[in-house]
């Protein structure tokens, strides 16, 4: 009886200092994941591909750059008659409706009225609009100093049929979707 307690007990010391060093490898490697995922919040670099709605052509690259202060956003937008069009994020980063609407309403997180990006108050998703040169290309590239990324990411990004009049409510007017994407956690861009 004492020779089996003397083995379990000496057994479970062995077991136990084998254990620790493996035990706090572990531990190395979750924290290093903790820390990924982390850096993964604070992205500096978002991404969205826009493709078009069902009958649309809008399409393009569009991204959002950590600046101090706020966000840069810049890209370009093809495929859309020339002139204003609205640009918003939305809700929801789901393109999977036919004509967008599964991208929920402007990005609101602060209950506000619709505006554009220069007003007092607006929605934090109200980009305003992007405008399009005679051949239906739009690029732009603009500050926003009340867009969070970490809040915007996994979020939608809408362009609009029409000009965002940045007034009526709750959507600027701004008429159907014609291109939708998923604002994504994007790499660095190579200098
Ligand atoms: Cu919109
Ligand atoms: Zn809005």
């Amino acid at each position: 009886m004492k020779s089996i307690l003397f083995y379990a007990l000496s057994s479970l010391l062995l077991l136990s200092a084998c254990m620790a060093p493996e035990t706090s490898s572990v531990e190395e490697v979750e924290e290093e994941v903790t820390h990924t995922s982390m850096a993964s919040e604070a992205a500096v670099h978002l991404i969205a591909v826009v493709h078009p709605t069902e009958g649309n052509s809008a399409s393009g690259v569009v991204h959002f750059d950590a600046v101090e202060g706020g966000v840069q956003v810049s890209g370009e937008i093809a495929g859309i008659s020339p002139g204003l069009h609205g640009f918003h994020i939305h809700q929801y980063g789901d393109c999977s409706a036919a004509n967008g609407t599964s991208a929920g309403g402007h990005y609101n997180p602060s209950g506000v009225d619709h505006a554009g990006p220069e007003a007092e108050v607006s929605h934090m998703g109200d980009l305003g609009n992007i405008e399009a040169n005679a051949e239906g290309i739009a690029t732009f590239d603009a500050f926003f100093p009340a867009v969070d990324m970490g809040m915007i990411t996994g979020r939608g990004l809408i362009v609009h049929a029409s000009e965002d009049d940045l007034v009526s409510q709750p959507t600027g007017a701004a008429g159907a979707r014609l291109g939708c994407g998923v604002i994504g956690v994007a790499a660095m861009p190579a200098e």
